[in-house]
């Protein structure tokens, strides 16, 4: 086959999918990574000083670490994953919904900046709700703009735990199925651990839609190969890996919801 024809079968292949070519979306992020890095490390030092330690998988003290904090404070010590968020959320996503209006779900969103990238990706008329238990934050992410680059995106945010059922915007519970895409940036392989961690993904589960997207975090506390075991085990196939650049630990790892026998 030439180059030509090669092109041309996987344009048709992706006809009807959502695009969102990392290297195009990154343009609206954050750039300039070292001053990112610097006001990070003087903002952790400062909050060491005061005690106030987030780095732990005890959600009461993650909660009351990320409550205490200024928004100012929340952005700085958030910020490397914020940055890495506008390369690799983009990444995750490329071609894997159908560009058309989508309900997308964001895990731990935080003052919402995993939410905006989103947001920014997503198809015109989608709707996010971001889900976030640290209520301060959670009150600065609705005060912020989500620009969408194609239209626009109807966002709420949910102030709750991701450990239980999950709910939407109104506290209600959000229903089996009825979800095309869930995203996860910062989270789960940071603060989640043990039966929270378990509960956690058998809600994916039980939200998305078949064929629906999830775009989850390992971390630290969470391998890759971990989380591929759990979501094989809750019915998922695994799609790829994506990082913001190739010395990133994090990132994420895809996986689209098989839909089940008979279905
Ligand atoms: C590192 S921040 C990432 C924020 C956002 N996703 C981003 O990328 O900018 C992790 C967030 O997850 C939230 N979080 C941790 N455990 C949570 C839980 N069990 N339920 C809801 N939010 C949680 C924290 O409060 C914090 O805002």
């Amino acid at each position: 086959m030439s180059a030509a024809s090669l092109r041309l079968a996987a344009a048709e292949a992706s006809a009807g999918l959502l695009r969102c070519p990392p290297a195009e979306v990154k343009e609206a992020g954050p750039g300039n990574l070292a001053g990112v890095v610097w006001r990070q490390w003087r903002t952790e030092r400062a909050l060491a000083a005061r005690g106030i330690e987030f780095r732990s998988a005890d959600p009461a003290q993650v909660e009351a670490a990320y409550a205490a904090m200024t928004a100012e404070e929340f952005n700085a010590v958030n910020g490397r994953q914020a940055w890495a968020n506008w390369r690799t959320i983009p990444a995750s996503l490329d071609g894997l919904l159908p560009d058309e209006p989508v309900r997308a779900l964001d895990l731990g969103c935080g003052t919402g900046r995993s939410t905006a990238v989103l947001a920014y990706c997503l198809p015109d008329g989608s709707t996010v709700t971001g889900i976030e238990f640290a209520v301060p934050l959670v009150e600065v992410a609705r005060g912020r703009e989500y620009p969408n680059r194609s239209g626009r995106c109807t966002v709420r945010f949910a102030a709750g735990s991701v450990c239980g059922p999950l709910t939407n915007a109104d506290g209600e519970t959000i229903a089996d199925g009825s979800i095309d895409c869930v995203n996860s940036s910062g989270l789960l392989g940071h603060h989640l651990a043990g039966d929270d961690l378990q509960a956690c993904l058998n809600e994916v589960a039980r939200v998305l839609t078949a064929n629906g997207v999830a775009a989850l975090d390992p971390g630290p506390g969470l391998s890759s190969a971990t989380l591929k075991r759990a979501m094989a085990e809750r019915g998922f196939q695994f799609v790829r890996r994506t990082r913001s650049n190739p010395l990133d630990r994090c990132g994420q790892a895809v996986f689209i919801k098989q839909a089940s026998e008979g279905a």
